[in-house]
């Protein structure tokens, strides 16, 4: 393959170290400010000042040389937290959320995930395949270069076998790298309705043995949340999934603080996502474990709460990650930019912290930090070439898009 060489790039990049950046570590980041990088079979081989990069070439003459005018280069985004599979959007409860009703009142009455349930059971593989094909195109242009999709529109065993081939298919047919997480205790299905003890013997003596002999999934999820899944049930149902050879994470405090952190310390869980509600006590507990706190913004806004606390998080050592949440229900969004500009103006996450949690420590929550989220020799070549010349940029640039183009293995893709 050809040995590329991108010069008068402004680079920005964490560093990998030993485990997922956290207190003052989040904020460091590499820079370059006329920096250089080679790539070759589409990983990094040398990154960071020219003329260190131009020594790697020993003579040798670059197939290919690209100027980047000095725009800003940082990592392609990884998003960790996505349900960017189901069949049909959900707009008109949307409207009734602003009209006053509560996100658990509609899943309570049938609505919510479990309507975007019914759609998914009755769609063919093709046509579920192709609206997925469609979100994931979207976060694309938005940067996504390798993205965690979870299943849990299935709530069957048949259906969550069926999801987790389709997000398998994503990956193999769409540029990005998909991280698949079978999350089959997403809701309580209605045939078990008043009856989730019956949902827990179903997950733990059927689902999960299939989903391990099926072989793709690589986590396990859970919403552990009042009126879903208990504390007590969570820890049944991700206890199992270990022994199936698959790495916990777990939707904890999204509404109310059950002790879903607390329990994924516990339980040395790689991820503890949504904690709008965790209290001190959780952060505590997944600062001792190394969990990471996936942190979702977008979903706050389109749920009007008020934003997880990550600069308290941060300060007291949990490493921070960003994510979109992207689903038809609480948050219906495919931008990391836009998670990004909510991160620094809401969360108060400095540009560098946000940048860190939306790459390399997003990395770390789904297991790919040793081949993404960074531009280190070795790695993926996937980056960004910014509009703009620092990360700051996608806070300043409200709204926008300050992406001039998209690049996942040496090959530019949107
Ligand atoms: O992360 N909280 C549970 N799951 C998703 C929403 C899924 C949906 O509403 O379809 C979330 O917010
Ligand atoms: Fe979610």
């Amino acid at each position: 393959m050809a040995l590329k060489l991108f010069r008068h790039a402004r680079i920005y990049t964490p560093l990998m170290g030993g485990c997922p950046a956290a207190g003052d570590e989040q904020g460091k980041l590499a820079v370059y400010e006329d920096g250089c990088f080679l790539v070759e079979d589409g990983c990094f081989l040398a990154v960071g000042a020219t003329r260190d990069v131009e020594g790697h070439l020993k003579g040798r003459a670059a197939d290919r040389e690209f100027d980047l005018g000095g725009a800003a280069v940082v990592p392609g985004f990884v998003d960790p937290h996505t349900h960017a599979c189901f069949a049909a959007l959900r707009e008109e409860e949307f409207s009734m959320r602003l009209e006053g009703k509560s996100y658990l009142e509609i899943l309570q009455a049938g609505g919510g995930i479990l309507s975007s349930v019914r759609a998914v059971r009755s769609a063919s593989d093709e046509a579920l395949f192709a609206f997925s094909r469609s979100l994931l195109e979207s976060t694309l242009l938005y940067g996504t270069t390798t993205i965690e999709i979870k299943s849990g529109y299935g709530l069957d065993v048949e259906t969550e076998l069926r999801m987790l081939r389709v997000i398998d298919r994503l990956g193999r047919e769409t540029p990005q790298t998909v991280v698949p997480t079978f999350m089959g205790a997403h809701a309580v299905p209605e045939e078990f309705r008043g009856n989730p003890e019956g949902y827990v013997t179903l997950l733990r003596e059927e689902m999960l043995p299939a989903v391990a002999r099926q072989g793709i999934a690589r986590f396990c999820d859970i919403f552990c949340e009042e009126g879903v899944f208990s504390v007590e049930q969570s820890r049944r149902v991700l206890e199992r999934a270990r022994e199936h050879g698959l790495r916990l994470k777990v939707h904890a405090d999204e509404v109310h603080d059950l002790g879903g952190a607390v329990l994924a310390g516990e339980l040395r869980a790689v991820s503890a996502e949504h904690l709008l509600a965790a209290s001190d006590a959780g952060i505590e507990a997944m600062r001792r474990s190394g969990v990471v706190a996936v942190l979702l913004p977008a979903t706050a806004y389109s749920l009007r709460k008020p934003f997880a606390r990550a600069r308290t998080m941060v300060e007291k050592g949990v490493p921070v990650a960003l994510a979109t949440d992207l689903n038809p229900g609480s948050c219906f969004c495919t931008s990391m930019p836009f998670v990004l500009s909510l991160a620094v103006m809401g969360m108060e996450l400095t540009p560098e912290e946000a940048l860190t949690g939306a790459t390399l420590n997003a990395a770390w929550a789904v297991g790919t930090a040793h081949d993404a989220g960074s531009l280190e020799p070795g790695k993926m070549a996937d980056f960004l070439v910014l509009d703009g010349e620092t990360p700051a940029v996608f806070a300043y640039a409200s709204g926008a898009r300050p992406i001039k183009s998209v690049w996942k293995l040496g090959e530019r893709v949107a």
